[in-house]
């Protein structure tokens, strides 16, 4: 019988079984490529701004994600915290995904607007001039470099190449929009535009 010989054939099997479990995964892979849910913007959700983005790549670069995660479960005493739970339509301009799993501080995936600029910048040199028992570490070095830009355009393009929709003007303009702010100018543009599209939603 050919069950027997698959049974008593262990490379067989083996492929075998992995060919059956790929189903499982593709089940539930595959159908994610085609959800609108997915691939399209949630109500409200704009491209990166040049200046936003190079402060994503900052916050990337400096470990923020070590502490902070940007992903509000749906559970009752993380919304009533934080606002709307995330969705995976927010996420679509954002290469790679920022969601994190460490949450030594809290959640930032809506912390746009909830402090002024001035906020951030005094509390990203020093968090414990305003939480005092923060253990986050400053970063002081943020507020004296500053961006020339030079990389921004090709930035953008390759986003572009990828799906986000920059025009041909705003890769352009890019370089002027942030050469001469500093990393701390383009970080606190990133944070306060986290979550601004989910205010609007109920
Ligand atoms: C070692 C862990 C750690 C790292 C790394 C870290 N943070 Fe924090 N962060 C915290 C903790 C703890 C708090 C809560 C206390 C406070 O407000 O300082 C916090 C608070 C914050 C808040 C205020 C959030 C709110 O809703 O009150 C912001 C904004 C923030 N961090 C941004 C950043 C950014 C940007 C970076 C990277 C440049 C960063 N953090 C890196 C631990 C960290």
């Amino acid at each position: 019988m050919n069950h027997d010989r698959i049974e008593k054939n262990v490379g067989l099997l083996g492929l075998l079984t992995v060919i059956a479990i790929s189903f499982g995964g593709l089940a539930e892979i595959v159908p994610l490529y085609f959800s609108r849910q997915v691939t399209e913007p949630a109500p409200g959700v704009v491209p990166y701004t040049p200046l936003q983005l190079e402060g994503r790549d900052i916050y990337i670069r400096e470990g923020c994600s070590n502490c902070h995660s940007q992903m509000v479960r749906p559970l009752r005493a993380e919304t009533e915290r934080y606002g709307h739970y995330s969705l995976a339509g927010e996420s679509v301009y954002d290469r790679p995904f920022l969601f994190g799993s460490k949450r030594t501080g809290p959640d930032l995936a809506r912390v746009g607007g909830r402090y002024s600029d001035e906020w951030h910048r005094l509390h990203l040199r020093n968090p414990r001039d305003l939480v005092p028992e923060s253990n986050m570490p400053g970063y002081p070095w943020l507020e004296e470099r500053v961006l020339d830009g030079a990389a921004t355009p090709r930035k953008l393009r390759t986003l572009r190449r990828l799906g986000v929709p920059y025009t041909d003007e705003q890769i352009a303009a890019a370089t002027a929009e942030v050469a001469g702010r500093t990393e701390l100018q383009a970080l606190v543009a990133y944070l306060q535009g986290l979550g601004l599209a989910a205010k609007s939603w109920k």
